[in-house]
């Protein structure tokens, strides 16, 4: 997976971060295709959702610095995230890579996080940086 335009919010340190994130997520992808040891993908997992936390938690100091009026909405938003991200891990404990961690991965927690960046994310970033779009033309 690449990281690509529908991800570019304009804003340097933030595109430096998600360019982190797709780094992991490709590290996950890359061990499910390799059907990689148990251990292999199981780290690849902690490192992308360890990555992931820290990034929620870093944005949400910011917006809460920030004063963004919508900040409590887009807490529980990453905090969804954790708690399927954290039954996806109890799961994947028991089963390993079965087809359903497989799916929850791939169309659950990474579809959710590309969509997050791309489309939540890009809400606060117009607003506290009050641009009417976040990506440059
Ligand atoms: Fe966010």
């Amino acid at each position: 997976m690449d990281w690509g335009e529908k991800l570019a919010t304009g804003v340097s340190e933030l595109d430096d971060r998600h360019r982190e994130l797709v780094e992991r997520i490709n590290t996950v992808l890359e061990g499910i295709d390799q059907m990689r040891g148990q251990e292999m993908i199981g780290a690849a997992l902690d490192e992308f959702g360890g990555c992931a936390l820290d990034y929620f938690r870093e944005e949400e100091t910011f917006l809460r610095a920030a004063a963004y009026p919508d900040y409590e909405r887009h807490r529980d938003l990453h905090d969804g995230f954790v708690r399927e991200f954290q039954e996806m891990r109890d799961r994947f404990d028991v089963e390993g890579a079965s087809l359903l961690v497989i799916s929850m991965v791939q169309h659950g927690l990474i579809k959710w996080l590309l969509d997050h960046i791309a489309e939540a994310d890009k809400e606060w970033i117009a607003a506290v940086y009050q641009k009417d779009d976040a990506v440059p033309a």
